[in-house]
């Protein structure tokens, strides 16, 4: 059964919140768990939808994954039997591509389908496949499968034509068991890329370098057993950021690393609202009008493209025009129509949008276009004047855990309800009226 949001807007947001494990260094972290035949334990792992497809890919092949709570795992990689992945659910999901470098690591064998991922643009993986080619791997496209083999892997210089987290991330899985030395230059910078580091290395790895732009790897002959607790995630303490400050709200964010949070702490400031940070918390507030500023979505440390659809949103309320550039994938203004119906006045021209705040949004039916689109679309729905429902909300569900949960005990008013039950709209309105 498909289910939507109902929202009522208008409530500033007060209170707490605490974020969850990052969902994109979860991915990596979970495929680098089963490149050791011991066990490894996984804390503070975000339950979201595509971490959970993960985890049955990862079973698919014969792992032992032990789920000890919603947040704690145990995967034994020892009993893998399979390096072939192609399942319905897996192809939905990007973080797949991370069993390539992880498989292709420790067995010098992969199969996997081809990643799917939210439609926000064309991605390519060239980068990803340069780089296993370069251990030594060869690499074909076949029926939608990527198959990847190598005698044997052998570190290499691998320079990268774009910054890519993903590549990135799956070269450092690929060589982390290699022979010899990998370097990889012009890589991600992301916290989550250095996470994904950390963790190896908890694992015995010898990756140094992450969070620069060159990361280097001596291949070592095994991985052993590690405990490990995931970094906060970065873009759900964002979107809470800004939810707060859009509602004129004043809500305190726990769990964060504020250094990760710091390109859109500094906008938020830019524009108007009070930032307080504290060792792992911010507090956001506001209680007058933001202002009009100017964005370009660059690779970390820069603004994150993650933010850009919930920053747009906030913006959109704003007074004056600003203007938000869109650098690394060309299709993800999805969002503007859907704003457009609410009231917004934003006009898109190829990677740029011009954005003439208005003084408010009203409600409407919506859909959500992919994951943080969706998520800035319940921002919207949090500000807007009347009831807003959202459909397509799986998209929502891949990277928010509990999101209408955290929302409500922040004062505002949502709830997730089948779609087309009139019943449950009825009951929703006559309960927050
Ligand atoms: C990761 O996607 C994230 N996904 C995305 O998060 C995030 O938007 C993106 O990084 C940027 O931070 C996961 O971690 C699962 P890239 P990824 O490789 O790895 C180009 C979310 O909402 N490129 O850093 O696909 C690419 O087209 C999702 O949580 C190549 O040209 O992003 C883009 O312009 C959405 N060739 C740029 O690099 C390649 O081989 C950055 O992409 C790879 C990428």
């Amino acid at each position: 059964m498909e289910n939507q949001y109902i929202i009522k807007g208008g409530t500033p947001l007060h209170g707490e919140v605490t974020i969850g494990g990052a969902k994109n260094a979860a991915l990596g972290i979970l495929a680098a768990a089963i490149m050791t035949d011991d066990t490894v334990l996984i804390d503070n792992l975000p339950d979201v939808r595509d971490i959970n497809v993960l985890l049955e890919a990862i079973r698919g092949i014969g792992a032992t994954v032990e789920r000890i709570n919603p947040h704690t795992v145990k995967i034994n990689g020892s009993t893998i039997n399979d390096v072939t992945i192609d399942y319905d659910s897996i192809r939905k999901i990007r973080g797949s591509y991370y069993l390539l470098g992880a498989l292709l690591g420790k067995y010098n064998k992969a199969n996997v389908v081809l990643p799917g991922g939210c439609d926000i643009g064309s991605r390519p993986i060239d980068q990803h496949l340069k780089g296993f080619r370069a251990l030594g791997a060869t690499v074909n496209i076949e029926y939608g499968m990527i198959n990847a083999s190598a005698d044997k892997l052998i570190g290499k210089h691998i320079y990268f034509d774009v910054v890519t987290v993903g590549a990135t991330i799956n070269i450092m899985l690929a060589s982390c068991m290699a022979e010899g030395r990998t370097v990889i230059e012009n890589a991600a910078k992301e916290p989550h890329v250095v996470d994904v580091a950390n963790f190896l290395n908890s694992m015995g790895a010898n990756i140094k370098g992450a969070g620069t732009d060159k990361i280097r790897i001596n291949g070592v002959p095994r991985l052993h057993s590690s405990e490990y607790s995931i970094i906060p995630d970065q873009i759900e303490a964002g979107t809470f950021m800004v939810a707060a400050a859009a509602t004129k709200g004043d809500v305190l964010i726990k769990n964060v690393i504020p250094r990760h949070l710091e390109a859109i702490s500094v906008k938020l400031i830019e524009i108007g609202a009070t930032v307080e940070e504290f060792d792992d918390a911010v507090r956001v507030s506001c209680n007058n009008r933001l202002m009009h500023t100017q964005i370009k979505t660059l690779p970390y440390p820069g603004f994150p493209t993650d933010m850009q659809p919930q920053i747009s949103t906030l913006l959109a309320l704003s007074s004056g025009t600003s203007i938000v550039t869109e650098s690394l994938f060309e299709n993800r203004f999805k969002y503007v129509d859907e704003l457009s119906r609410m009231g917004a006045s934003i006009k898109v021209e190829g990677n740029v949008a011009i954005i003439e705040g208005v003084d408010g949004l009203t409600g409407a039916s919506i859909t959500a276009p992919d994951l943080r689109a969706g998520a800035a679309l319940v921002v919207a729905g949090l500000v807007a004047n009347g009831y807003t429902t959202i459909d397509s909300i799986q998209y929502i569900e891949r990277g928010y855990e509990n999101f209408e949960g955290k929302i409500t005990a922040l004062g505002a008013s949502m709830q997730k309800i089948p779609v087309d039950d009139e019943r449950a709209v009825q009951k929703f309105k006559l309960k927050v009226s």
